[in-house]
């Protein structure tokens, strides 16, 4: 296969992280939209991009685009890819989909319309049809429909990347994996000082930080990505991508990461889902209230994602708990840089310090700020203008 377009998605407002991360395996960023990078490569460049990515979701191998304005323009166009140079006819398809047309209503069937034309054109061809269903873990196919303008892709990475494989349990309100992996970047932190990371819940942001700092790939705690289910796939490539990243020196731990949660079922589901992803040597975990949470000389980075009245904990209760945030970083956080994960601006205002930095991530559909707070060390005054006086966050 020469190169094809590729386009990567990530969750809305990660695109600044996921560009950096494409341009760091030397591949061109030829397009950017809120929610996806384009560029180009071959079938080893998307797997490499599925092996090294910690933000993006799905790597989408261009196969075909064409306009279509009606189903049966869909049908016509997608049965005539040579589907038979990528899809077993003994196999199992699933199609996906982004459709906004009006032509179709339902988007299921679009789907639908897209998953007949493969699978007739693999028994015209092959003599035989694939299954198929909604299953992700074997060949997926993407189809992407806006107004005329149809694509089609080969889903390379199958189930999203933010499915590492390790949240075997995940805690209330767990943060996705992608996610956390750019708020980790964001603060900076790769393995420098000590990552404090108190609220852990099922403890994503803490071995993220631990995956980022070992410059550990989170392609290798996946045995299973699309790709493997492509005719043609190239297994020895893809231990060679492998080795190469094993064969790499590990980063180095400078610090300490230490992830506490006041609930004691928090901190088992974080410690087995460290251990899953092979990082539990590198943790320290306890159960305690936050404010317990022990900070080392040194500095670093501490990270606090509370909850913010969405889906857990009451805005009073949580409102004396932000305050608590701004006291502890005050007392025991001098010399750190302090961050807080929040998607409630009121409740941000309480904490009583005044951001040095705002970033707007999204969490789901919410939208989320890390605030970035430097506690000095010295005789700086770190509070800023009191909570009445400071800004909206
Ligand atoms: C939004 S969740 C954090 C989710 C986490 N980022 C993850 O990926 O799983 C907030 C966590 O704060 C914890 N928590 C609430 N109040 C606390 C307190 N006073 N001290 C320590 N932890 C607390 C909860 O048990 C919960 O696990």
């Amino acid at each position: 296969m020469d190169k094809n377009k590729i386009v990567v998605t990530c969750p809305k407002g990660l695109t600044p992280f996921l560009r950096g991360e494409i341009l760091d395996l030397s591949l061109p960023v030829l397009g950017e939209s809120v929610a996806g990078i384009t560029t180009e490569g071959g079938m080893n460049d998307a797997m490499r991009l599925n092996f090294h990515l910690r933000t993006g979701h799905r790597v989408l191998l261009l196969l075909r685009e064409f306009y279509a304005s009606s189903p049966e323009d869909l049908y016509r166009e997608t049965a005539s890819i040579r589907w038979e140079d990528y899809i077993d006819d003994n196999g199992y398809i699933s199609v996906t989909s982004s459709v906004s047309t009006p032509s179709i209503k339902d988007t299921r069937y679009a789907n639908v319309k897209c998953k007949d034309a493969i699978v007739d054109r693999l028994l015209a061809v092959c003599g035989r049809r694939p299954d198929s269903g909604p299953d992700r873990d074997r060949t997926v196919i993407y189809l992407y429909w806006k107004d005329s303008r149809c694509a089609i892709y080969l889903d390379t990475s199958g189930e999203p990347l933010s499915k590492r494989g390790y949240r075997k349990l995940p805690f209330r309100a767990p943060m996705q994996e992608t996610l956390a992996a750019a708020v980790v970047m964001a603060t900076g932190w790769s393995g420098e000082g000590s990552f404090i990371n108190p609220m852990c819940g099922s403890g994503t942001l803490a071995i993220e930080a631990a995956l980022i700092a070992l410059n550990r790939p989170p392609g290798l705690l996946r045995s299973n990505f699309g790709f493997m289910h492509i005719k043609g796939y190239n297994k020895a490539e893809w231990d060679g991508i492998r080795a190469s990243a094993k064969a790499r020196p590990s980063g180095k731990l400078a610090g300490r990461i230490i992830a506490t949660d006041i609930n004691p079922e928090a901190i088992e589901a974080a410690g087995k889902n460290a251990d899953t992803a092979g990082v539990k040597q590198y943790l320290e975990f306890g159960t305690s209230d936050f404010s317990e949470t022990v900070v080392p000389e040194g500095g670093g980075v501490v990270v606090l994602n509370p909850g913010y009245g969405e889906r857990m904990g009451d805005i009073d209760t949580l409102a004396s708990v932000y305050g608590g945030i701004g006291d502890f970083f005050k007392k025991k956080c001098k010399g750190y840089r302090g961050f807080i994960f929040t998607g409630n601006p009121e409740l941000a205002k309480k904490v009583g310090l005044r951001a040095k930095k705002r970033t707007v991530f999204f969490n789901g559909e919410i939208e989320c700020r890390l605030l970035e707070y430097e506690l000095y060390e010295g005789s700086r005054d770190p509070r800023g203008p009191r909570p009445d006086q400071a800004k909206s966050d």
